[in-house]
């Protein structure tokens, strides 16, 4: 059946097919009769049917019974080309290029996260200019949202234009001035790029090492800050990703403080996945990332600055060393009063940033924390029922990153059950990075990622690749050890609620 005949086949009649897509029925008629549905109408048959037939089904179709041919037309305008040379060939591929329709895929990785739809929305809104009055409102209100999710009354916080990595790199190149030590605590593979920032800032790096897989202790913290008094920083990840581990950002920052150093806290995955209380645990500086647990398009960095680290940053006798990350030039834009030209401001991904963090707080972030555990200890107790091992300890497992170890017995083929996931399941798992590749498997659960269907589908997939690979597993096992944690959190929720009740009465 071509793609006209399964519409008709889908929606029960040509007269429905017409009345869904809003045509009239003779249009319809005419696809049916030529074979195709023309390649216009791709996207909107996958919304229509929900994906039974794909946007690149038609594209494909549409292609093969009508290609799009580029007519060429001689133009003297700007030269003309040379006898039997194709101006495109040299700087474009041979192949036939088409609009890209990527498939959809449940996104279980390490982030980015699925986005919701209304976000995706937000961003296909009309243009506006960076200095539009509207524009500069809906930043403010971007500032606020962003303080409710750092739960921080920081006067300077904002999204940096860029993704975490240009986050981490804001805060060094600002508070590092060459020759300043710099404790930074490593257990895994965010921690080695901080120690890369430092050096790179001309700082000397004081590292403070913890296994991966274990969170960063405090104890040994404290003993660097009292062989080096001197220090003025210290750096640390609060949800390390490469291996699922959260530390205590509060018990590590007050030990910098202890110290008189300033704590630089890199909260990319844990920002909405899991409390990262700014104001209480009195961070310094910290940063995080659009597309993990905020669900938003990557490329936005949001950053939060005490005042205490303006003050420093002020007290700097040297330039800082970038033009584009000076915080004191971007004050111009972000800040509370002024909006100058900086840089062109990535204006639709802002309104998707600011759609973004509306979800969250409709949502409440304490709900979004509740619902990452929820589906967290539903996916763990389904992962466990199957035998699979988690790489952190209970007490410091992130909700949002999984890290389990890979069963020996497919160690060889473990990028095969990713492939396979991928391609049959449209599901996208992590692998291990560094000494953990090859070792354990990356399951995200962030954001608009973290609901009850991934989880089931995470379970059932897996399982399955894993079954059909020969290991004992029971997929049936997993879901009912899944729908048993759902329904005990369910038991203990309703327990709670009737003793509320009875407190009030
Ligand atoms: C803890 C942590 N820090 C920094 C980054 C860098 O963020 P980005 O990839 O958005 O540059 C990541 C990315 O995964 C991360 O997980």
């Amino acid at each position: 059946m071509n793609c006209a005949e399964r519409l008709v086949s889908i929606f029960g009649s040509q007269a429905e097919v017409a009345r869904h897509f809003r045509l009239d029925r003779a249009v319809v008629n005419n696809w049916v009769k030529s074979g195709y549905v023309p390649a216009r109408w791709a996207m909107e048959v996958e919304r229509a049917t929900e994906g039974k037939v794909e946007a690149v089904e038609v594209l494909n179709e549409a292609n093969a019974k009508k290609p799009v041919r580029v007519k060429s037309r001689p133009d003297d305008l700007f030269g003309s080309h040379l006898p039997g040379s194709d101006a495109m060939s040299d700087f474009a591929p041979a192949k036939r290029i088409h609009s890209f329709h990527p498939p959809q895929r449940t996104l279980m990785g390490p982030g980015p996260s699925e986005i919701n739809p209304r976000v995706m929305a937000a961003m296909s809104l009309p243009a506006i200019g960076y200095l539009d009055p509207v524009f500069v409102d809906m930043m403010e209100e971007l500032k606020s949202l962003l303080r409710y999710a750092f739960q921080t009354k920081h006067a300077l916080t904002f999204p940096v234009s860029g993704p975490g990595s240009v986050g981490m790199e804001y805060c060094f190149v600002n508070l590092v001035a060459p020759g300043d030590k710099v404790i930074v605590c490593r257990n895994g593979v965010f921690g080695g790029r901080m120690i890369e920032n430092v050096e790179r800032c001309g700082g000397t790096p004081i590292i403070v090492e913890d296994a991966w897989g274990e969170p960063v202790d405090p104890q040994k913290l404290e003993d660097a800050l009292k062989k080096n008094p001197d220090a003025r920083l210290v750096a640390f990840i609060h949800a390390e990703t490469s291996t699922g581990v959260q530390s205590d950002a509060k018990t590590l920052v007050e030990i910098a403080h202890k110290h008189h150093a300033l704590a630089i806290v890199d909260a990319v995955t844990s920002l909405g996945g899991t409390p990262v209380l700014v104001d209480e645990w009195k961070i310094d500086a910290i940063y995080s990332a659009s597309q993990k647990c905020l669900s938003c398009t990557p490329g936005l960095s949001p950053v939060s600055f005490s005042d205490r680290v303006v003050d420093h940053v002020k007290a700097r006798k040297d330039k800082i060393h970038s033009w584009f990350m000076d915080m004191n030039l971007l004050l111009g834009y972000w800040g509370a009063t002024t909006r100058t030209y900086h840089h062109t401001a990535p204006t639709n991904s802002l309104y998707a940033l600011h759609e973004a963090l509306l979800i969250m707080k409709e949502e409440g972030i304490e709900n979004a924390w509740a619902r990452h555990t929820r589906h967290h200890l539903a996916l763990k107790a389904g992962l466990e029922a199957m035998g699979l091992k988690f790489l952190v300890k209970e007490e410091a497992q992130l909700p949002q990153m999984n890290a389990v170890y890979i069963p020996d017995a497919i160690k060889e083929r473990e990028a095969e059950v990713r492939k396979t996931l991928l391609n049959e399941f449209n599901l996208e798992i992590g692998a291990g990075l560094g000494p953990l590749a090859g070792k354990i498997w990356r399951i995200g659960l962030m954001g608009y990622s973290c609901k009850p269907e991934n989880v089931m589908l995470c379970l059932s997939a897996l399982g399955s690749v894993l079954s059909d690979m020969g290991l004992a597993i029971h997929v049936g096992e997993a879901e009912a050890a899944a729908h048993g944690a759902y329904a005990a959190l369910h038991a203990k929720a309703a327990q709670h609620k009737q003793q509320h009740k009875k407190r009030v009465a």
